[in-house]
């Protein structure tokens, strides 16, 4: 069974190979920051990045994973615990409300920003399709916004 990248280190899995990528992070890792919504690749919130890909956790199994590289919402600060642009954006505009959707808005919209560095309002709502029940979509937008700023001064 092959090792599987995740954040950067190889780690071996003994689950199934059609288990859903999701319940791995979540039930054989420990990266409890995916989240699980709908199981049917349409709210998002388990979204992380294969091969820099942002991508619905639930809908691709560990086995479709064996040679890719996985980043999950915990990977996205950098070694030294320092947090990505993306992530400071998200507290500088105070973006969460109850939370649960955020981690796959992070992961979304850190593969938006490093295709497009700086999206459009229309590039966005375009490209971040994640669904957010408490209504963070204005707040979303500045800080894409303002994390794109912040990448392009960097
Ligand atoms: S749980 Fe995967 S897209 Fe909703
Ligand atoms: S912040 Fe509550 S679902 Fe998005």
């Amino acid at each position: 069974m092959p090792p599987v990248n995740v954040n950067g280190t190889l780690r071996t899995v003994t689950a199934p190979q059609d288990k859903p990528l999701l319940w791995v992070l979540r039930e054989d890792l420990g990266f409890r920051g995916t989240k699980y919504g709908c199981g049917a690749s349409q709210c998002g919130a388990c979204r992380v990045l294969v091969n820099g890909e942002s991508t619905p956790s639930c809908a691709i199994t560990l086995g479709e994973v064996a040679d890719a590289t996985v980043v999950t919402v915990e990977g996205l600060s950098g070694a030294d615990g320092a947090l990505s642009p993306v992530q400071q954006a998200w507290i500088d505009e105070q973006v969460p409300q109850c939370g649960f959707c955020q981690p796959g808005f992070l992961v979304a919209v850190t593969a938006l920003l490093d295709r497009v560095p700086n999206p459009s309002d229309a590039e966005i709502d375009d490209a971040i399709t994640n669904i957010c029940r408490c209504g963070t979509y204005p707040r979303i937008r500045r800080a894409i916004h303002r994390a794109a700023a912040a990448r392009s001064q960097a």
